[in-house]
Protein backbone atom coordinates (compact mmCIF):
# COMPACT_ATOMS: atom_id res chain seq x y z
CA UNK A 1 0.00 0.00 0.00
CA UNK A 2 1.11 3.34 -0.60
CA UNK A 3 -0.17 6.08 1.79
CA UNK A 4 0.29 8.87 -1.12
CA UNK A 5 -1.45 7.35 -4.07
CA UNK A 6 -3.78 9.51 -5.11
CA UNK A 7 -6.95 8.35 -7.77
CA UNK A 8 -8.67 10.21 -9.73
CA UNK A 9 -12.00 9.51 -10.38
CA UNK A 10 -14.30 11.05 -13.93
CA UNK A 11 -17.55 10.88 -12.68
CA UNK A 12 -19.59 9.79 -15.80
CA UNK A 13 -23.51 9.09 -13.90
CA UNK A 14 -25.21 12.23 -15.35
CA UNK A 15 -24.12 11.31 -19.04
CA UNK A 16 -23.29 7.30 -18.94
CA UNK A 17 -25.64 7.11 -16.07
CA UNK A 18 -28.60 8.53 -17.44
CA UNK A 19 -28.37 7.58 -21.01
CA UNK A 20 -29.75 4.71 -21.62
CA UNK A 21 -32.86 5.38 -18.84
CA UNK A 22 -36.05 5.02 -21.66
CA UNK A 23 -38.17 7.31 -18.66
CA UNK A 24 -37.49 11.27 -19.19
CA UNK A 25 -35.46 13.02 -16.55
CA UNK A 26 -36.25 16.10 -15.69
CA UNK A 27 -33.11 18.83 -16.58
CA UNK A 28 -33.66 19.61 -12.71
CA UNK A 29 -32.66 16.09 -11.60
CA UNK A 30 -29.79 15.96 -13.90
CA UNK A 31 -28.53 19.61 -12.92
CA UNK A 32 -29.13 18.91 -8.95
CA UNK A 33 -27.13 15.23 -9.52
CA UNK A 34 -23.89 17.25 -11.00
CA UNK A 35 -24.50 20.20 -7.70
CA UNK A 36 -24.74 17.03 -5.19
CA UNK A 37 -21.32 14.81 -6.86
CA UNK A 38 -19.45 18.30 -6.81
CA UNK A 39 -20.35 18.85 -2.82
CA UNK A 40 -18.90 15.31 -2.05
CA UNK A 41 -15.53 16.31 -3.89
CA UNK A 42 -15.70 14.85 -6.83
CA UNK A 43 -13.52 17.31 -9.24
CA UNK A 44 -14.32 15.99 -12.90
CA UNK A 45 -18.22 14.97 -13.86
CA UNK A 46 -19.41 14.04 -17.38
CA UNK A 47 -22.43 16.41 -17.84
CA UNK A 48 -24.15 15.49 -20.83
CA UNK A 49 -23.39 14.46 -24.56
CA UNK A 50 -23.75 16.66 -27.58
CA UNK A 51 -24.93 13.20 -29.25
CA UNK A 52 -27.62 13.47 -31.98
CA UNK A 53 -31.26 12.98 -29.57
CA UNK A 54 -32.70 10.92 -32.50
CA UNK A 55 -29.78 7.92 -31.23
CA UNK A 56 -30.17 9.26 -28.09
CA UNK A 57 -33.42 10.57 -26.50
CA UNK A 58 -32.28 11.16 -23.02
CA UNK A 59 -29.22 13.68 -24.03
CA UNK A 60 -32.01 16.24 -25.78
CA UNK A 61 -31.23 18.89 -23.37
CA UNK A 62 -27.31 18.85 -23.23
CA UNK A 63 -27.39 22.45 -24.49
CA UNK A 64 -30.09 23.62 -21.53
CA UNK A 65 -27.63 21.77 -18.95
CA UNK A 66 -24.75 23.35 -20.31
CA UNK A 67 -25.95 27.12 -20.28
CA UNK A 68 -27.89 26.54 -16.85
CA UNK A 69 -25.03 25.06 -14.31
CA UNK A 70 -23.26 26.71 -12.16
CA UNK A 71 -19.59 25.96 -12.81
CA UNK A 72 -17.49 25.76 -9.85
CA UNK A 73 -13.71 26.74 -9.45
CA UNK A 74 -11.27 23.33 -10.06
CA UNK A 75 -14.44 21.32 -11.31
CA UNK A 76 -14.26 20.39 -14.84
CA UNK A 77 -17.02 19.58 -16.86
CA UNK A 78 -16.21 16.96 -19.82
CA UNK A 79 -18.99 16.27 -22.59
CA UNK A 80 -19.45 13.46 -25.45
CA UNK A 81 -19.29 15.20 -29.03
CA UNK A 82 -19.11 12.32 -31.75
CA UNK A 83 -18.64 14.76 -34.77
CA UNK A 84 -17.58 18.47 -35.15
CA UNK A 85 -21.70 19.23 -35.25
CA UNK A 86 -21.41 18.73 -31.48
CA UNK A 87 -18.24 19.92 -30.65
CA UNK A 88 -19.21 23.43 -32.47
CA UNK A 89 -22.15 23.13 -30.01
CA UNK A 90 -20.46 22.04 -26.95
CA UNK A 91 -17.95 24.61 -27.06
CA UNK A 92 -21.01 27.09 -28.01
CA UNK A 93 -22.19 25.79 -24.99
CA UNK A 94 -19.30 26.76 -22.85
CA UNK A 95 -17.33 23.25 -23.17
CA UNK A 96 -13.91 23.70 -21.94
CA UNK A 97 -13.31 19.57 -21.61
CA UNK A 98 -14.87 17.14 -24.66
CA UNK A 99 -14.62 13.27 -24.96
CA UNK A 100 -14.90 11.59 -28.50
CA UNK A 101 -15.80 8.03 -28.40
CA UNK A 102 -14.38 5.24 -30.82
CA UNK A 103 -14.56 1.77 -30.49
CA UNK A 104 -11.85 -1.86 -30.92
CA UNK A 105 -14.89 -3.47 -32.69
CA UNK A 106 -16.09 -2.70 -36.10
CA UNK A 107 -19.96 -3.81 -35.72
CA UNK A 108 -20.06 -2.09 -32.39
CA UNK A 109 -18.81 1.24 -34.49
CA UNK A 110 -21.28 1.00 -36.84
CA UNK A 111 -24.06 0.33 -34.52
CA UNK A 112 -23.43 3.64 -31.89
CA UNK A 113 -21.81 6.14 -34.66
CA UNK A 114 -23.00 4.75 -37.44
CA UNK A 115 -19.00 4.33 -39.36
CA UNK A 116 -16.80 2.20 -39.18
CA UNK A 117 -13.10 2.25 -37.00
CA UNK A 118 -11.25 4.53 -39.68
CA UNK A 119 -14.08 6.52 -40.81
CA UNK A 120 -14.92 7.74 -36.76
CA UNK A 121 -10.61 8.32 -36.90
CA UNK A 122 -10.72 9.92 -39.77
CA UNK A 123 -14.28 12.43 -38.40
CA UNK A 124 -12.44 12.97 -35.27
CA UNK A 125 -9.73 14.52 -37.00
CA UNK A 126 -11.39 18.55 -37.74
CA UNK A 127 -12.73 17.83 -34.09
CA UNK A 128 -8.44 18.31 -32.55
CA UNK A 129 -7.92 20.58 -34.94
CA UNK A 130 -11.20 23.06 -34.19
CA UNK A 131 -10.35 21.95 -30.51
CA UNK A 132 -6.86 23.10 -30.21
CA UNK A 133 -7.95 26.41 -31.94
CA UNK A 134 -10.58 26.74 -29.36
CA UNK A 135 -8.12 25.98 -26.08
CA UNK A 136 -10.52 22.78 -25.41
CA UNK A 137 -8.99 19.38 -24.49
CA UNK A 138 -9.83 16.35 -25.62
CA UNK A 139 -10.34 13.23 -23.68
CA UNK A 140 -10.90 10.06 -25.91
CA UNK A 141 -12.98 6.46 -25.49
CA UNK A 142 -12.20 2.95 -26.66
CA UNK A 143 -15.33 1.28 -26.02
CA UNK A 144 -15.16 -2.73 -26.22
CA UNK A 145 -11.90 -2.98 -25.04
CA UNK A 146 -12.72 -7.11 -23.93
CA UNK A 147 -15.83 -8.17 -25.73
CA UNK A 148 -18.19 -6.36 -28.63
CA UNK A 149 -21.71 -7.57 -28.27
CA UNK A 150 -21.93 -8.20 -31.95
CA UNK A 151 -18.53 -9.87 -32.39
CA UNK A 152 -17.55 -11.27 -29.23
CA UNK A 153 -13.94 -11.35 -27.92
CA UNK A 154 -12.05 -8.26 -29.16
CA UNK A 155 -8.17 -9.03 -29.44
CA UNK A 156 -6.03 -6.59 -27.10
CA UNK A 157 -3.72 -5.83 -29.96
CA UNK A 158 -6.99 -3.77 -31.72
CA UNK A 159 -7.84 -2.11 -28.94
CA UNK A 160 -3.85 -0.82 -28.27
CA UNK A 161 -3.97 0.41 -31.91
CA UNK A 162 -7.32 2.82 -31.75
CA UNK A 163 -6.07 3.36 -28.41
CA UNK A 164 -2.58 4.70 -29.95
CA UNK A 165 -4.23 6.05 -32.74
CA UNK A 166 -6.44 8.88 -30.52
CA UNK A 167 -3.64 9.47 -28.48
CA UNK A 168 -1.82 10.46 -31.90
CA UNK A 169 -4.79 12.59 -32.38
CA UNK A 170 -3.94 14.70 -29.65
CA UNK A 171 -5.86 13.53 -26.73
CA UNK A 172 -4.99 14.22 -23.34
CA UNK A 173 -6.30 10.42 -21.75
CA UNK A 174 -7.90 7.35 -23.27
CA UNK A 175 -10.47 5.64 -21.15
CA UNK A 176 -10.57 1.98 -21.99
CA UNK A 177 -14.02 0.90 -21.93
CA UNK A 178 -15.58 -2.48 -21.06
CA UNK A 179 -19.07 -1.71 -22.50
CA UNK A 180 -20.77 -5.05 -22.02
CA UNK A 181 -19.07 -5.49 -18.44
CA UNK A 182 -17.53 -9.19 -19.37
CA UNK A 183 -14.43 -8.48 -18.40
CA UNK A 184 -12.05 -10.38 -15.83
CA UNK A 185 -9.08 -9.06 -14.02
CA UNK A 186 -7.00 -11.72 -16.05
CA UNK A 187 -8.58 -10.05 -19.47
CA UNK A 188 -8.64 -6.55 -18.08
CA UNK A 189 -4.99 -7.31 -17.42
CA UNK A 190 -3.34 -8.81 -20.81
CA UNK A 191 -5.65 -5.73 -22.58
CA UNK A 192 -3.70 -3.36 -20.40
CA UNK A 193 -0.26 -4.99 -21.30
CA UNK A 194 -0.97 -4.78 -24.77
CA UNK A 195 -2.32 -1.08 -24.64
CA UNK A 196 0.60 0.54 -22.58
CA UNK A 197 3.07 -1.28 -25.34
CA UNK A 198 1.74 1.67 -26.92
CA UNK A 199 0.10 4.50 -24.60
CA UNK A 200 1.60 4.95 -21.06
CA UNK A 201 -0.47 4.35 -18.10
CA UNK A 202 -0.49 7.71 -16.82
CA UNK A 203 -2.54 8.59 -20.15
CA UNK A 204 -4.75 5.53 -19.57
CA UNK A 205 -8.62 5.82 -17.58
CA UNK A 206 -10.46 2.35 -16.71
CA UNK A 207 -14.02 2.31 -17.89
CA UNK A 208 -15.69 -0.66 -16.10
CA UNK A 209 -19.23 -1.74 -16.52
CA UNK A 210 -20.74 -4.20 -14.19
CA UNK A 211 -22.77 -6.41 -16.11
CA UNK A 212 -21.15 -9.61 -14.32
CA UNK A 213 -20.33 -7.99 -11.16
CA UNK A 214 -16.34 -7.52 -12.41
CA UNK A 215 -16.12 -4.41 -12.31
CA UNK A 216 -15.20 -3.80 -9.16
CA UNK A 217 -12.86 -6.33 -9.52
CA UNK A 218 -11.24 -4.64 -12.55
CA UNK A 219 -10.61 -1.76 -11.07
CA UNK A 220 -8.42 -2.97 -8.59
CA UNK A 221 -6.36 -5.22 -11.07
CA UNK A 222 -5.89 -2.25 -12.74
CA UNK A 223 -5.27 -0.29 -10.12
CA UNK A 224 -2.19 -3.10 -8.68
CA UNK A 225 -1.20 -2.87 -12.50
CA UNK A 226 -0.24 1.09 -11.74
CA UNK A 227 -3.34 2.80 -13.62
CA UNK A 228 -4.84 5.53 -11.24
CA UNK A 229 -7.58 6.72 -13.08
CA UNK A 230 -11.36 5.32 -12.84
CA UNK A 231 -14.80 6.06 -14.63
CA UNK A 232 -17.40 5.55 -12.20
CA UNK A 233 -21.26 6.20 -12.00
CA UNK A 234 -22.80 7.13 -8.57
CA UNK A 235 -25.23 4.39 -7.56
CA UNK A 236 -23.59 2.32 -10.43
CA UNK A 237 -26.38 3.94 -13.09
CA UNK A 238 -25.77 3.62 -16.73
CA UNK A 239 -25.69 1.41 -19.86
CA UNK A 240 -25.11 1.94 -23.47
CA UNK A 241 -28.80 2.52 -25.60
CA UNK A 242 -26.48 0.63 -28.60
CA UNK A 243 -25.35 -2.79 -26.19
CA UNK A 244 -28.06 -4.20 -25.11
CA UNK A 245 -28.12 -6.14 -21.99
CA UNK A 246 -25.28 -3.94 -20.34
CA UNK A 247 -25.69 -2.90 -17.10
CA UNK A 248 -24.49 0.39 -14.82
CA UNK A 249 -20.50 1.54 -14.88
CA UNK A 250 -19.38 0.53 -11.62
CA UNK A 251 -20.44 2.38 -8.72
CA UNK A 252 -18.24 5.54 -7.69
CA UNK A 253 -18.96 5.06 -4.27
CA UNK A 254 -17.80 1.16 -4.31
CA UNK A 255 -14.45 2.84 -5.85
CA UNK A 256 -14.38 5.23 -3.40
CA UNK A 257 -14.90 2.36 -1.06
CA UNK A 258 -12.42 0.42 -2.09
CA UNK A 259 -9.80 3.09 -2.65
CA UNK A 260 -10.19 4.30 1.17
CA UNK A 261 -9.49 0.59 2.05
CA UNK A 262 -6.24 0.55 -0.20
CA UNK A 263 -5.48 3.54 1.18
CA UNK A 264 -5.76 5.48 -1.79
CA UNK A 265 -7.03 8.98 -1.64
CA UNK A 266 -9.87 9.79 -4.03
CA UNK A 267 -10.99 13.36 -2.26
CA UNK A 268 -14.47 12.11 -2.46
CA UNK A 269 -16.77 11.96 1.19
CA UNK A 270 -18.58 9.02 0.92
CA UNK A 271 -21.13 9.66 3.64
CA UNK A 272 -21.71 12.67 0.85
CA UNK A 273 -21.84 10.38 -2.05
CA UNK A 274 -23.79 7.74 -0.46
CA UNK A 275 -26.85 10.62 0.23
CA UNK A 276 -26.28 11.32 -3.16
CA UNK A 277 -26.73 7.52 -4.68
CA UNK A 278 -30.09 7.15 -2.46
CA UNK A 279 -31.07 10.83 -3.50
CA UNK A 280 -30.94 9.53 -7.36
CA UNK A 281 -32.15 6.29 -6.73
CA UNK A 282 -34.97 7.51 -5.09
CA UNK A 283 -35.79 9.90 -8.23
CA UNK A 284 -35.19 7.00 -10.32
CA UNK A 285 -37.54 4.82 -8.00
CA UNK A 286 -35.26 2.25 -7.75
CA UNK A 287 -32.96 0.81 -5.26
CA UNK A 288 -28.73 1.82 -5.79
CA UNK A 289 -27.06 -0.82 -7.75
CA UNK A 290 -24.00 0.13 -5.42
CA UNK A 291 -23.48 -2.87 -2.71
CA UNK A 292 -21.39 -0.53 -0.66
CA UNK A 293 -24.45 2.60 -1.02
CA UNK A 294 -27.39 -0.17 0.07
CA UNK A 295 -25.06 -1.69 2.89
CA UNK A 296 -24.16 2.06 4.48
CA UNK A 297 -27.82 3.21 3.55
CA UNK A 298 -29.71 0.50 5.88
CA UNK A 299 -26.55 1.01 8.63
CA UNK A 300 -27.41 4.72 8.75
CA UNK A 301 -31.55 3.79 8.53
CA UNK A 302 -30.61 1.82 11.72
CA UNK A 303 -28.58 4.02 13.42
CA UNK A 304 -31.87 6.75 13.30
CA UNK A 305 -30.20 8.41 10.47
CA UNK A 306 -26.84 9.32 12.10
CA UNK A 307 -24.02 10.52 9.92
CA UNK A 308 -20.33 9.49 10.42
CA UNK A 309 -20.31 6.60 12.43
CA UNK A 310 -16.91 4.92 12.57
CA UNK A 311 -18.57 1.47 11.63
CA UNK A 312 -18.61 3.11 8.26
CA UNK A 313 -15.16 2.93 7.63
CA UNK A 314 -14.00 0.17 5.05
CA UNK A 315 -11.46 -2.44 7.31
P1 LIG B 1 -25.85 9.80 -38.50
O1 LIG B 1 -27.33 9.53 -38.61
O2 LIG B 1 -24.94 8.97 -39.32
O3 LIG B 1 -25.48 11.35 -38.68
O4 LIG B 1 -25.49 9.62 -36.97
P2 LIG B 1 -25.76 12.40 -39.79
O5 LIG B 1 -24.55 13.28 -39.83
O6 LIG B 1 -26.21 11.72 -41.06
O7 LIG B 1 -26.97 13.24 -39.19
C1 LIG B 1 -28.25 12.68 -38.99
C2 LIG B 1 -29.10 13.65 -38.16
O8 LIG B 1 -28.53 13.81 -36.87
C3 LIG B 1 -29.16 15.04 -38.77
O9 LIG B 1 -30.41 15.60 -38.38
C4 LIG B 1 -28.06 15.79 -38.05
O10 LIG B 1 -28.26 17.17 -38.02
C5 LIG B 1 -28.18 15.19 -36.66
P3 LIG B 1 -31.66 15.63 -39.41
O11 LIG B 1 -31.16 16.38 -40.61
O12 LIG B 1 -31.99 14.19 -39.70
O13 LIG B 1 -32.72 16.34 -38.61
N1 LIG B 1 -26.92 15.25 -35.95
C6 LIG B 1 -26.78 15.76 -34.70
N2 LIG B 1 -27.67 16.30 -33.85
C7 LIG B 1 -27.19 16.72 -32.65
N3 LIG B 1 -25.90 16.61 -32.30
C8 LIG B 1 -24.99 16.07 -33.12
C9 LIG B 1 -25.42 15.62 -34.38
N4 LIG B 1 -24.79 15.06 -35.42
C10 LIG B 1 -25.70 14.83 -36.37
N5 LIG B 1 -23.72 15.95 -32.72
C11 LIG B 1 -24.13 10.26 -35.09
C12 LIG B 1 -24.16 9.79 -36.53
C13 LIG B 1 -22.71 10.13 -34.63
C14 LIG B 1 -24.60 11.69 -34.99
C15 LIG B 1 -25.10 9.36 -34.27
O14 LIG B 1 -24.78 8.03 -34.54
C16 LIG B 1 -25.00 9.59 -32.79
O15 LIG B 1 -25.36 10.65 -32.30
N6 LIG B 1 -24.51 8.58 -32.04
C17 LIG B 1 -24.31 8.72 -30.60
C18 LIG B 1 -24.48 7.38 -29.93
C19 LIG B 1 -24.23 7.54 -28.46
O16 LIG B 1 -24.30 8.63 -27.91
N7 LIG B 1 -23.94 6.40 -27.79
C20 LIG B 1 -23.70 6.41 -26.38
C21 LIG B 1 -22.42 7.06 -26.01
S1 LIG B 1 -21.01 6.02 -26.25
C22 LIG B 1 -20.97 5.05 -24.81
O17 LIG B 1 -21.86 5.09 -24.02
C23 LIG B 1 -19.73 4.24 -24.53
C24 LIG B 1 -18.85 4.87 -23.45
O18 LIG B 1 -19.56 5.04 -22.25
C25 LIG B 1 -17.63 3.97 -23.21
C26 LIG B 1 -18.00 2.51 -22.98
O19 LIG B 1 -18.78 2.20 -22.07
O20 LIG B 1 -17.52 1.69 -23.79
C27 LIG B 1 -18.33 6.24 -23.89
MG1 LIG C 1 -19.88 3.46 -20.77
Amino acid sequence: MHSEDKVRIVEVGPRDGLQNESRHIRTDIKLELIERLERSGLTCIEATAFVSPKWVPQMVDHSEIMARLTRKPGVSYPVLVPNLKGLEAAIAGGASEVAVFAAASEAFSQRNINCSIAESLNRFAPIFDAARREGVSVRGYVSCVVGCPYEGPVSPQRVRDVAGALLDLGCHEVSLGDTIGVGTPASIVRMLEAVTGRVPMSRLAGHYHDTYGMAVANVHASYVSGMRTFDASVSGLGGCPYAAGASGNVATEDVVYLMQGLGADTGVDLDSLVETSGWISDALDRTPASRVARALLAKREKAGGLRGNQDLRPV
